[in-house]
């Protein structure tokens, strides 16, 4: 049987967030690279995933020359609102850190980023199959796929596992050569995609007896809302008129907040979960993104924080390819897993704050409304979320 020998300096497996701007980086580095995807480009880019894009990250776009669509559809969000006891209080991200946030969804970002890649010449193979790394630990690793009814072998010097939490890449660390840490949080949020015009210029985070809702946006037509719902729901229990009243119920009632109501585009339920893989390595094998950790939505990190890994790692091959320098390399994971537990802290700290626990008593409701208090009131309180949610400063090294 012939196998079709490829080579390249970086094999990257996986065409989301993660692998796109790391090939991106790299070919600003003039670093070749050679992008594997086992789905569609039509799959790829038709996920509805989050939205909120922290300030560095739209940064890094932009110095990536990737901001024209994004400058002109996205919304710029200078604050977001939290809803309790009655009650609707604003966090004032501009006056707090002089930054914003960026509400784009992450279909467009990924949809910009392939736009741009192919249009530059870039290699990206979509519908590849039965993708293996090979000699992660040697220093001649190689992947080897099907596509097009062909046997490929892609020769590189580093593989980049950009494959997402259910790839192959995390699968093919050794057992014993990876520590995981979990957490698996008793509650899923319903996503609701409608064509409904959104009726407030931020995001309202809601805590509610009943539980947790979300009011999110993707444009001046479309609102994206999250319900909290059982872990073990599913969107069959969830008539569009079961969640608008479910919705209505859960956002806040005052004069001030219409929830305007249209069709439903799309529903889906995920889990939420925190995980932690540790190292982020395998000899020349590097995870990335969802591939390495899995945040839980309520601090709309994770695609910033796969963005936040591919930076340290793009500066990591390049000293290394370039300049014969391992250091990078050798840092790369305890240089991410810092982030990753500061934004593990936050998103579990603001999924504690913000969900209904079954079985949870009066104290413990008492005192999540007196987090929102005092996060709400203090400065001191304010400033410590706003920094984390418009974005931790980017670490090269
Ligand atoms: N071979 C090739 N590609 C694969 C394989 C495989 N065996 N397994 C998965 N993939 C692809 C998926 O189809 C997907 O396109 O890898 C990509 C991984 O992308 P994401 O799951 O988006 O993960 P990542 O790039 O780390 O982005 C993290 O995106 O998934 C969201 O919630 C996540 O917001 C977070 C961010
Ligand atoms: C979204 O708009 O999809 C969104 C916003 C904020 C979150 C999570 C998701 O915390």
């Amino acid at each position: 049987m012939t196998v079709v020998v490829e080579r390249t300096e970086v094999a990257i497996i996986g065409a989301g967030p993660a692998g796109l701007v790391l090939a991106h980086l790299l070919a600003r580095a003039g670093i070749d690279c050679v992008i594997l995807e086992d789905c569609s480009r039509a799959h790829v880019e038709g996920r509805v995933r989050a939205g909120v894009l922290e300030f560095p990250t739209v940064e890094l776009l932009r110095e990536l020359g990737l901001t024209d669509r994004l400058d002109r559809e996205a919304m710029i969000h200078r604050g977001v609102e939290f809803a309790f006891g009655g009650q609707r209080r604003r966090i004032d991200f501009e006056a707090l850190t002089g930054r914003h946030i960026t509400v784009y969804g992450q279909r467009e970002v990924v949809r910009d980023l392939i736009a741009s890649w192919l249009d530059r010449g870039g290699a990206l193979h979509f519908e590849v199959s039965d993708v293996v790394i090979h000699d992660a630990d040697g220093d001649r690793p190689s992947v080897t796929y099907r596509a097009d009814g062909r046997s490929h072998r892609l020769d590189a010097a580093i593989v980049a596992g950009c494959d997402g939490f259910q790839g192959v890449s995390r699968a093919s660390v050794p057992a014993g050569a990876l520590e995981v840490a979990e957490r698996n949080y008793p509650f899923a949020w319903l996503g609701i995609l409608a064509e409904a015009p959104p009726t407030t210029e931020e995001l309202i985070y809601s805590s509610h007896e009943r539980g947790f809702a979300l009011y999110s946006m993707r444009s001046p037509t479309i609102t994206r809302l999250y319900l909290q719902v059982a872990p073990d729901d599913t969107v069959g229990h969830w008539p569009a008129e079961r969640i608008w009243d479910e919705l209505a119920t859960r956002l806040p009632t005052d004069a001030g907040f219409e929830l305007r109501q249209g069709p439903i585009l799309e529903t889906a339920i995920t889990a939420m979960r925190g995980f932690v893989a540790s190292p982020m390595r395998h000899g020349r094998l590097f995870l990335a993104g969802d591939a390495a950790h899995i945040v839980p939505p309520t601090g709309a990190k994770g695609l910033n924080l796969a963005v936040a890994d591919v930076v340290v790692l793009a500066d990591a091959v390049e000293r290394f390819l370039r300049r014969g320098d391992p250091r990078g390399l050798d840092g790369y994971s305890a240089v991410c897993l810092r982030r990753v537990w500061r934004i593990q802290r936050f998103s579990a700290w603001m999924t504690a704050m913000l969900h209904r626990f079954d079985g949870g008593d009066r104290f413990a409701r008492q005192l999540q409304l007196a987090e929102l208090e005092q996060v709400t009131t203090s400065v001191a309180a304010a400033t410590s979320l706003a920094e984390i949610y418009v974005g931790l400063p980017f670490e090269r090294r």
